[in-house]
């Protein structure tokens, strides 16, 4: 077999083992092993590109000592970040690898467009373009970021979308202007580099925080396809497949995200809640009822009593890291003979699936996790819910009240079993900084309190019993 077809085989291989690692992402069982499978397929894609892609000429790619010194430097500092990262600041770390990719986009855009002054019409669309979409991923990336990290505050633009239509009109002008030839100097060039990093900032800067994991979503499309273009410009289908399934995978997710808050991706991007209560029902606005409180000696008595227990984790069960705890409840349950069932709303949390990777981390197993519907179809027959940390995926604002900012986001419909024991530190509101009625309802009682604290508490106190 010649070179060249070791290269291609490489290349389907890398392919295929980028579209089974997706699909095997798609189950928790099976997630770990499809990142693996993929990381393999990136391994052989790039060794086969460094040793055996030639040029036209004939000419290998060389420079070694630069190809090695990064990935060293990268491969280092990949690991370095990951295996540091906690749960609750991963959706920092994708966007900061995200931003990554959308830089190496943008280098190689201005490195092409270098290389090749009289390149083709269609080659310089695939420069301009691949520009223009990686450094606006690159600069969003880094504001995300920045505002995940507490470094960069939520701020209003003055005339914000005023500003950010004469850029995007700016762009395409200018680079109408550098693909036609028309003006193909460097310092066009670079003016279109400019207003893309101006525009990726401006467009990212007056989102609310908490809205994040969609705009990062929504770049992470973004880096794939100007990754995809690079795959164009260098005639190399496998970054070609990669662009894409990041492009494609990055969309569905921001759809999937947005219908399951019931939001269109306009709301979110010039949005009317998250970061902070503006619309609606905010908290402290309506005069509520009393609510009522309950020992963790009652809630004891009443779960080792009951048949069946529902837990409903949420955003606060990440920040408190309280899986284990909350696996160690689920297990002295069991041993009372109640069955204990995880409801776990697609949104819980901060990111897709941030549940069930904290969750499995503690080695719950799967098949106590039920999604929304199944959880809410078993709900009437659960004595008892016990909802912990979580807060705006179990508001019944979202069913009952049309102007709640949440109204007609699915919800798990917790009332619907005997007994909700809500576990949170404050009557302070979640995400969506608006007031729960579900908290002043005749069958709620609030257990304050860390959710660690509360979950260790609750076992010794059953363990006695
Ligand atoms: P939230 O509505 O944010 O509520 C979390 C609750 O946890 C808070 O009310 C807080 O109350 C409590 N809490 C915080 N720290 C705690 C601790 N140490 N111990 C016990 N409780 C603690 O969370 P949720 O119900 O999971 O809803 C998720 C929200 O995020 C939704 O609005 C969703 O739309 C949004 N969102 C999700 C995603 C994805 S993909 N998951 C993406 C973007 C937005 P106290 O302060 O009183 O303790």
């Amino acid at each position: 077999m010649d070179q060249q077809a070791i290269l291609l085989l490489g290349y389907l291989i890398g392919s295929i083992t980028f579209i089974v690692g997706l699909k095997m992402l798609s189950h928790p069982d099976s997630a770990r092993r499809g990142n693996l499978v993929a990381a393999v397929g990136m391994i052989i894609a790039i060794f086969v590109t460094i040793f055996l892609y030639r040029d036209h000429n004939g000419n290998a790619l060389g420079n070694y000592g630069w190809i090695f010194g990064g990935l060293i430097v990268g491969t280092l500092a990949g690991t370095l970040i990951a295996k540091r990262v906690q749960m609750t600041a991963m959706p920092e770390m994708v966007s900061l690898f995200n931003g990554m990719g959308g830089a190496c986009a943008m280098l190689i855009s201005i490195v092409e467009h270098h290389h090749n002054p009289d390149a083709a019409i269609g080659m310089k669309v695939v420069i301009v373009l691949g520009m223009i979409i990686g450094t606006v991923s690159f600069t969003g990336s880094m504001i995300a970021w920045g505002k995940l990290a507490g470094k960069i505050k939520d701020r209003a633009i003055p005339a914000g979308q005023i500003i950010n239509f004469l850029l995007f009109g700016g762009l395409i002008v200018s680079a109408v202007m550098v693909i036609g030839g028309y003006n193909d100097t460097p310092a066009l060039f670079y003016t279109i580099l400019a207003l893309a990093a101006t525009y990726g900032i401006l467009f990212v800067m007056p989102i609310g925080g908490a809205d994040m994991p969609v705009v990062i979503s929504l770049l992470n499309s973004f880096t794939g396809v100007a990754a995809a273009f690079g795959g164009f410009l260098y005639d190399n289908p496998v970054m070609l497949t990669g662009g894409i399934l990041v492009g494609s995978a990055g969309t569905i997710l921001t759809i999937l995200m947005c219908n399951a808050m019931n939001r269109s991706l306009k709301n979110v991007l010039i949005g009317s809640f998250g970061g902070g209560a503006k619309g609606g029902t905010a908290a402290g606005d309506k005069e509520q009822g009393a609510y009522k409180e309950i020992s963790l000696n009652d809630t004891a008595v009443l779960m080792a009593y009951a048949q069946k227990v529902m837990i409903i984790p949420g955003y606060g069960l990440a920040v408190a890291q309280a899986q284990h705890a909350c696996h160690e409840l689920e297990k002295v349950l069991a041993e009372k003979d109640v069955e204990v069932l995880y409801g776990i709303h697609p949104v819980a949390g901060r990111m897709p699936g941030h549940m069930n990777v904290l969750l499995a981390e503690a080695d719950v197993p799967y098949e106590k996790l039920l999604e929304m519907e199944d959880a809410n179809d078993q709900m009437s027959t659960t004595n008892v819910v016990m909802v912990i940390g979580a807060n705006d995926v179990v508001n019944p604002a979202a069913l009952d009240d049309p102007g709640s900012p949440i109204y007609g986001m699915p919800i798990l419909e917790v009332e619907k079993a005997e007994h909700v024991i809500v576990n949170k530190r404050s009557m302070k509101p979640g995400y969506a900084g608006i007031e729960n009625e579900l908290f002043f309802r005749p069958k709620t009682s609030m257990l304050f309190g860390d959710a660690k604290k509360v979950l260790q508490d609750l076992v010794s106190e059953l363990k006695q019993m």
